[in-house]
C-alpha cells in the first residue's frame, strides 16, 4: 500500500464499549477541546456502538440542558458540524449534578452509569476524565472509589489533566491521594502536547532519519530553541490563569516534554517513558551569577485598542502574573554537552506557532556574508520541517544565495486532534505518551526555585504590546546571548 493512503483496517478504534465521566464538564476545557475531540471520533466513525458520556459538574443541568451545552461548544469550536453525527452523538451523553465533595452524588453517577450501561459488552471499561482544578482532584478520587464506580468488574482508568499541583510539593500530594484510590495503572497523566502528531514525531523523526540524528548535537549546534507563542490571552480563564501564570502553565509540562523529546536518548518505542524521564532529570539550569540571566518574565500592556492583562476581567489592577517568559536551560545528556536551550512562551503575541530551530555553527562567517544553517521543525502554525542553506549565486565571485529545503509535514494517514488520540489510547490502555508521576514530579523540580524567583516581588516583570514578538528585553537578552531569536 502507498504510504500516503489512510490504512482504514489499522485505524486506531475504540477497542471497548466504555463510559467516559467527565469531573468539570461545564469547564473551559471541556468546551474547548473535549467535546470537539470526542465529535471528531464520532464523525470518523471511531466508538463502538455502545458508549455513553457523563459529565458531572457542580452547575445546575439536566440531560437536556447539558446536551444543548455540549452541542454548542461543538458549533462553537468545529467548523461546518455534520448535524446528523452531533444529534447521533448527543443521545450518548447524560448529566449528573453534584458537588466533588458530596458522597452521595457519586452514587447517582453509579446509579446513573449502571442503568445506562446496560448492553455493554464483557471487557467494557469506565474512565473518569479529572477536567477540574488540582486542588479538587483528591476528594474526587476518593469519592469515586467509595462511589461503587470503581466496584464492579470493569476496567478502570483516571485520566488527569495537567497542571499536577502547582509545585513540587502539591504534585507529591496528588501522587498520594490518587495512588491510595486507584493502582498506577489506572493513573494516566495528560499532557495534550504528548498527543500532538507534530510533536511525537520529533522522537520518529530522530529515529527513521539517520541523518538528521547525525548532525543534531553539540559538535555542530551553537544553540535550540523552543517557541509556544500564541495569540489568544485569557479566554475567560483568569481564576485559573491569574494564580498559575505563563511559566507553570506551559513550561511545567508542555515546553519540558518538547525539550525532553529533543534530548531523550532514542529508544524502542515500548522504552518511551523511561527514556523521557532520564531525559527531564538530565536538564538542568546553567549556572549564573544571578537568575536574571536566565530566565525573564513579561505581562502583555494595553496597546492600542487591545486590553492588557490587567484590564482582563477577573485580574488584579496590579497582578504581576506573568503572561510571557523566556528561559535558558542545558541538558547533562552527553550529546548536548554545554549547548544553550533557549525556551520562550508566551500569550497575545503575533501569531499561533510552536517551532524547534536549531542553530549550526557558521565556520565561515568571517569569509563570506552568510547566514548560519538551520533546522526547524514547526509543529503548530505554518507547520512544516525547514532546512536553511547556502547556495553559490552565477559570477566568479563568491555570492551565495539562501537555499530553503521543506516539507509542510501535513499530517498523512490515521490523523487525530491530541485529545482525540489520546482518548482512544487510554480507552484501549495504552499508556506510553501519558506521564508518569515521575517525569511530573522531575519538571517540578526543576521549576519550583525557578518560580520562587519570577514570585519575588523584585524581581522585573517586562511589559509588551499585544502582537509583539518577544518583550524587547528578551530581544535585548538573547542577543547578549550572541544569538538572535528564530
Ligand atoms: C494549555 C494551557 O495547557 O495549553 C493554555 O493551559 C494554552 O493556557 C494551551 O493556551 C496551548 O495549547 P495548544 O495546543 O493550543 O498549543
Amino acid at each position: 500500500m502507498s504510504p500516503l493512503k489512510v490504512d482504514t483496517e489499522n485505524m486506531l478504534l475504540a477497542k471497548n464499549d466504555f463510559s467516559l465521566v467527565i469531573f468539570g464538564a461545564s469547564g473551559h476545557l471541556a468546551k474547548l477541546k473535549i467535546f470537539p475531540a470526542l465529535y471528531f471520533l464520532a464523525l470518523k466513525k471511531r466508538f463502538p456502538a455502545h458508549f455513553l458520556v457523563v459529565g458531572f459538574a457542580r452547575s445546575d443541568m439536566n440531560n437536556e440542558s447539558f446536551r444543548m451545552h455540549v452541542a454548542e461548544a461543538i458549533r462553537t469550536n468545529v467548523e461546518a458540524v455534520n448535524e446528523s453525527v452531533l444529534q447521533d452523538l448527543l443521545t450518548h451523553f447524560f448529566y449528573v449534578q453534584g458537588n466533588y465533595d458530596d458522597e452521595k452524588s457519586y452514587f447517582t453517577l453509579s446509579k446513573t452509569l449502571d442503568q445506562e450501561e446496560k448492553g455493554f459488552a464483557a471487557g467494557a471499561v469506565r474512565l473518569a476524565y479529572f477536567s477540574i482544578p488540582p486542588t479538587s482532584f483528591g476528594v474526587v478520587a476518593k469519592n469515586l472509589c467509595k462511589g461503587g464506580i470503581r466496584s464492579q468488574n470493569r476496567g478502570f482508568r483516571a485520566i488527569v489533566e495537567k497542571p499536577l499541583g502547582h509545585d513540587y510539593k502539591s504534585a507529591k500530594e496528588i501522587e498520594t491521594q490518587l495512588t491510595a484510590c486507584f493502582p498506577l495503572e489506572e493513573i494516566y497523566l495528560l499532557d495534550h502536547y504528548l498527543g500532538k502528531e507534530a510533536a511525537r514525531n520529533i522522537y520518529y523523526l530522530r529515529l527513521i532519519n539517520p541523518i538528521v540524528e547525525r548532525i543534531l548535537k553539540y559538535t555542530l549546534v551553537t544553540n535550540v530553541q523552543i517557541t509556544a507563542a500564541e495569540t489568544a490571552g485569557l479566554e475567560g480563564r483568569a481564576g485559573y490563569f491569574e494564580k498559575v501564570g505563563t511559566f507553570r502553565d506551559m513550561f511545567q509540562s508542555h515546553m519540558l516534554n518538547l525539550m525532553a523529546l529533543l534530548t531523550m536518548q532514542l529508544v524502542p518505542r515500548e522504552e518511551l517513558p523511561r527514556a523521557r524521564l532520564d531525559a527531564l532529570r538530565n536538564i538542568y539550569v546553567p549556572p549564573a551569577a544571578d537568575l536574571s540571566e536566565i530566565i525573564m518574565q513579561g505581562q502583555y500592556a494595553r496597546s492600542n485598542d487591545h486590553p492588557g492583562y490587567r484590564d482582563e476581567e477577573g485580574v488584579a489592577a496590579d497582578s504581576r502574573t506573568n503572561t510571557h517568559v523566556a528561559l535558558k536551560l542545558m541538558t547533562r545528556v552527553p550529546r548536548w554537552q554545554g549547548t544553550p536551550f533557549y525556551l520562550r512562551s508566551g500569550k497575545r503575541l503575533h501569531a499561533k506557532e510552536t517551532k524547534i530551530a536549531f542553530e549550526f555553527q557558521n565556520p565561515y562567517a568571517t569569509t563570506y556574508d552568510i547566514a548560519p544553517n538551520r533546522v526547524e521543525i514547526i509543529l503548530q502554525g505554518e507547520a512544516g520541517m525547514r532546512i536553511h542553506l547556502q547556495t553559490k549565486m552565477g559570477g566568479s565571485e563568491p555570492a551565495f544565495r539562501s537555499l530553503l529545503l521543506e516539507d509542510p509535514l501535513v499530517c498523512v494517514g490515521d490523523c487525530l486532534d491530541e485529545h482525540g488520540l489520546l482518548l482512544l489510547e487510554a480507552i484501549n490502555g495504552k499508556r506510553d505518551w501519558f506521564l508518569s508521576f515521575e517525569e511530573a514530579l522531575a519538571s517540578w523540580k526543576l521549576i519550583d526555585p525557578l518560580q520562587a524567583y519570577l514570585e519575588k516581588p523584585e524581581t522585573p516583570l517586562a511589559t509588551y504590546p499585544c502582537r509583539a514578538k518577544n518583550p524587547k528585553e528578551v530581544e535585548e537578552w538573547i542577543r547578549k546571548e550572541g544569538y538572535e531569536w528564530i
